[in-house]
């Protein structure tokens, strides 16, 4: 019998291109999708422990399916990502509605993981017995027990404290590579936008977080196979393609060692190399590096518009990259370059590995290779600040507030620092600042990365830009989900960075914090609607994205938006708010109405 499935993801972009990969895997296996998760009878979510808010809504999803399988007993409930790696058997403990656990380093397990679940539950409800008849039914009811004990082992995977990704690679094959190389490629996924995976993992172990510990150590795919799921992404009609990495630059893969499994070259664990250069030093015929990987894809995958790589690390960002980047027009001047705290004893602390001044150095540098307004080719730059990280004082934050201005990032993702057990400064540090001082800090620094961010905008107003047109806005899309929706799909309804992207209909990424949804949705809400065009009929809020990464929000014709998503189109930028730039499309050059 077809399974329907429910997905929701939280978190970062990692996670929703790993619930696209999971969704495409099942859905090759014959299973249905559905948008509602009261229609599904598996439902998995995809969960992120980065920080603790993130869990809470896991939990309390957990909690709300306890009444519901109480009454539908073969319904499957799964838990995927971070927080199944990191909380492992005791989660199955406090929340035995979980048929399922499967860490982020085994999600290509899941499949086999999925049909034992459902296959145990649909034998264990066979078994139980129908009928309690006088006298004939003790020995069967031991049975059931039996069987019930035997057959209630949860199905789980997880990588535990030694990372089979952290071994050499060398003499086993890397399943969760076949993932990525299994991924189904369908224009329908994509509006036109994708994620493609470029390493795994994290070495940094920065004090606070918990990447290293549930992703395992870094990982970097084989350039052949980038290179190739890029171009298929192409062919499906895909315009613009983010590379994700924890730390994306120090993307490196070494031909001379790598090893190959039933013909499969596999990739290859990260090496760290220390910081003050200014090219990749291992950069030459056998190296593909970050920046060999970046000219790689512009060149031979010219059909992608816009070529993106988000997360950068500060240290160790080579000029070999920004000269890349400068020289290869369809590479997108955009970094996400996280500073964290504007204190070098906070920086310390964090373990980031560099001082204010050597972030700022590598800011100043930045700009001078790639910010060039003349010629409409500007350099935007994103960061992430933690506030309230343990012993922090007015002056550690005073100092943030001057890294911020100094900096001028188009956006900035501000987050209360998080205690997550298990990380050093979880296990080393106070949580000594209380709660009122982080969220004071929070909204302080909002209102001045606000500031900041209009201000950039406003170097925009009066120019028109050519924007990639991602999907209706948060506004419409809130209108959109009032009505009932059509039918169960398992497609990515918006680019990367903005509001995640719909499996089986969950908002997947609803709660990422690194996604745009909550600002676009802020932008989108307080904007006025209009609610028809020049000349008649509905209009319809669109949101797009420049090469910089701002987003642009414009109406247009109902009529005409399906003929714009997906598509590169010029937009004239109208007004600024702090988190968007409001625009009305250049109707002379858009496409028309289909
Ligand atoms: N508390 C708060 N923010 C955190 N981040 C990572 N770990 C924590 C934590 N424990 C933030 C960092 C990182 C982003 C993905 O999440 O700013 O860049
Ligand atoms: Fe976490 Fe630091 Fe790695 Fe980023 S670089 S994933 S913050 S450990």
């Amino acid at each position: 019998m077809a399974r329907t499935v429910y997905i929701e993801t939280f978190g970062c972009q990692m996670n929703e291109l790993d619930s696209q990969l999971v969704c495409g895997q099942l859905r090759a296996l014959g299973y249905a999708f559905s948008d509602h998760p009261e229609l599904a009878d598996v439902v998995l979510y995809n969960t992120c422990s980065v920080r603790e808010h993130a869990e809470q809504k896991v939990w309390s999803r957990l909690g709300e399916l306890k009444f519901r399988k109480a009454r539908e007993p073969h319904l499957v409930v799964g838990v995927l990502g971070c927080m199944a790696e990191r909380d492992g058997e005791d989660l199955i403990r406090r929340m035995p509605v979980v048929d399922l656990l499967c860490g982020p380093g085994e999600l290509d397990k899941l499949p086999a993981l999925l049909d034992n679940a459902v296959r145990t539950r649909s034998s264990l409800l066979a078994d139980e017995p129908t009928e309690a008849g006088p006298g004939d039914n003790s020995e069967r009811f031991d049975e059931y027990a039996a069987v019930r004990s035997l057959r209630s082992a949860r199905q789980v995977a997880l990588q535990g404290n030694s990372s089979r990704r952290s071994a050499t690679l060398a003499a086993a094959q890397d399943t969760l590579e076949l993932l990525d190389l299994s991924r189904a490629v369908s224009p329908d996924d994509h509006a036109g936008s994708a994620y493609v995976r470029v390493t795994r993992g994290c070495n940094k172990f920065c004090t606070y977080c918990v990447v290293p510990f549930t992703r395992g150590a870094e990982v970097h795919r084989p350039p052949d196979h980038i290179v190739d799921e890029c171009k298929r992404l192409a062919d499906a009609g895909v315009l613009e393609i983010t590379l994700l990495g924890q730390t994306v630059n120090h993307y490196r893969f070494e031909h001379g060692s790598a090893a190959t499994v039933n013909g499969i070259v596999q990739p290859q664990k990260g090496r760290s190399y220390h910081g003050g250069h200014r090219r990749d030093p291992f950069r030459g015929e056998l190296t593909t590096t970050f920046a060999d990987l970046l000219a790689r894809i512009h060149d031979e995958v010219p059909a992608v518009q816009r070529l993106r790589f988000v997360t950068s690390y500060p240290r160790d960002f080579g000029d070999d990259v920004l000269e890349v980047i400068r020289d290869h027009p369809r590479i997108c001047r955009f970094l996400h370059v996280p500073a964290q705290s504007g204190s070098n004893r906070i920086l310390q602390a964090m373990n980031r590995g560099y001082t204010v001044e050597e972030y700022l150095e590598f800011i100043d540098r930045a700009r001078a290779y790639l910010h060039q307004p003349e010629i409409g080719r500007p350099l935007t730059i994103a960061g992430d600040i933690i506030v309230g990280f343990p012993s922090e004082t007015d002056d550690d934050f005073e100092a943030t507030k001057v890294l911020l201005r100094t900096a001028r990032y188009k956006n900035c993702f501000i987050f209360k620092y998080s205690p997550r057990p298990g990380t050093p400064a979880y296990d080393k540090l106070d949580d000594d600042v209380p709660e009122s001082v982080k969220r004071a800090r929070n909204s302080d620094l909002l209102a001045l990365q606000n500031e900041i961010s209009e201000e950039v905008g406003g170097e925009y107003v009066g120019q028109r830009l050519d924007v990639f047109v991602q999907g209706l806005s948060q506004r419409e899309r809130k209108k959109a989900a009032r009505q009932p929706a059509a039918s169960g799909a398992c497609a990515v309804d918006s680019a990367p960075g903005i509001v995640g992207l719909t499996i089986g209909g969950g908002a997947i990424g609803a709660s990422a914090q690194h996604s745009f949804s909550a600002i676009t949705s802020a932008i989108a809400v307080e904007s006025e609607p209009g609610d028809s065009a020049e000349g008649g009929g509905e209009t319809v809020q669109l949101s797009a994205r420049t090469e910089g990464d701002l987003i642009v929000l414009f109406d247009v014709p109902a009529v005409q938006s399906e003929s714009l998503i997906g598509h590169i189109v010029p937009v004239r930028i109208e007004s600024t708010r702090p988190l968007a730039l409001m625009g009305e499309l250049d109707q002379a050059h858009a496409p028309a109405a289909i």
